[in-house]
């Protein structure tokens, strides 16, 4: 495919805009892909999102291989990638390295990693494995941040900047920057050269990453403030599993259109 999204694609996509979305499946990516995002990622969001989790932290490598493989078979021309889950690399480099190669092995194209954990980012790279950096509101520590709260506010500012500086020269091809001010994730914009994807993090970002069921509206919750419904899938879902219903229990469907 000619127009196959890679990482160093992504990479020298700074000062324009970069669609990326999660995905967890087959189907979902398939439509992700369909629709031109330029980068799907299998999030550990999948521990909260599909799963049934109360947050990312249990999310195991063995679950983000199976989401990834299942994933590969939807995405054709996108990059592919994959959250490394809590536990999988801040150990060291080696741990690192080890998960990355197995979610590469699942059809991973590049892989996340949250915090500057440069040790483990440089040995990715090294094995030849694109790494996506992660700063901000990092769901993987939110029992260190007391909940998910906006990160990066007044003097704090710089531990951020500092972070995503720090993953840069690690090596990293592009990096997440969540739920931080629209003013620190300007700043942290203008200063890199990788490009940044925000998500929470105001509208100077090159780029924007939302998670699927968020802007399919696939939850009854109304959004919340970093993200917008795009289609209210949720109800249209259950308008037409009502429909389906009806006419299984009025006779309406199946009909002869559908026997053999
Ligand atoms: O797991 C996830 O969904 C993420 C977000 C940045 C979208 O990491």
């Amino acid at each position: 495919m000619a127009d196959k999204m890679t990482a160093p694609k992504v990479r020298n996509m700074k000062g324009k805009r970069i669609v990326c979305l999660t995905a967890y499946d087959a189907p979902t990516a398939a439509i992700a892909d369909a629709a031109g995002v330029d980068l799907i990622l299998v999030g550990d969001s999948l521990g909260n999102v599909v799963l049934g989790y109360e947050n990312t932290l249990p999310v195991s490598l063995g679950e983000m291989v199976h989401h990834t493989r299942a994933a590969r078979q939807g995405c054709k021309r996108a990059l592919l990638a994959a959250d490394m889950p809590f536990g999988t690399f801040q150990a060291s480099a080696e741990d690192a390295v080890r998960s990355g190669v197995e979610l590469v092995k699942a059809g991973a194209e590049a892989v996340k990693l949250e915090g500057p954990y440069e040790d483990g980012i440089e040995g990715l790279v090294a094995a030849g494995i694109p790494v996506m950096g992660h700063v901000g509101m990092t769901p993987q520590s939110v029992n260190a941040f007391g909940g998910y709260r906006v990160q990066g506010r007044g003097k704090k500012s710089d531990l951020v900047i500092d972070a995503a500086k720090r993953i840069e020269d690690a090596g990293a091809f592009c990096i997440v920057l969540e739920v931080i001010p629209a003013s620190v994730a300007e700043k942290i914009t203008e200063t890199l050269s990788i490009p940044t994807i925000g998500i929470g993090a105001g509208p100077f970002c090159d780029g924007e990453i939302q998670v699927f069921h968020d802007i399919l509206g696939l939850t009854s919750e109304p959004p919340l403030k970093h993200t917008r419904h795009f289609l209210n899938g949720y109800e249209q879902m259950v308008k037409a599993i009502d429909c389906y219903a009806e006419g299984v229990r009025k006779g309406t469907f199946p009909t002869e259109e559908n026997s053999f």
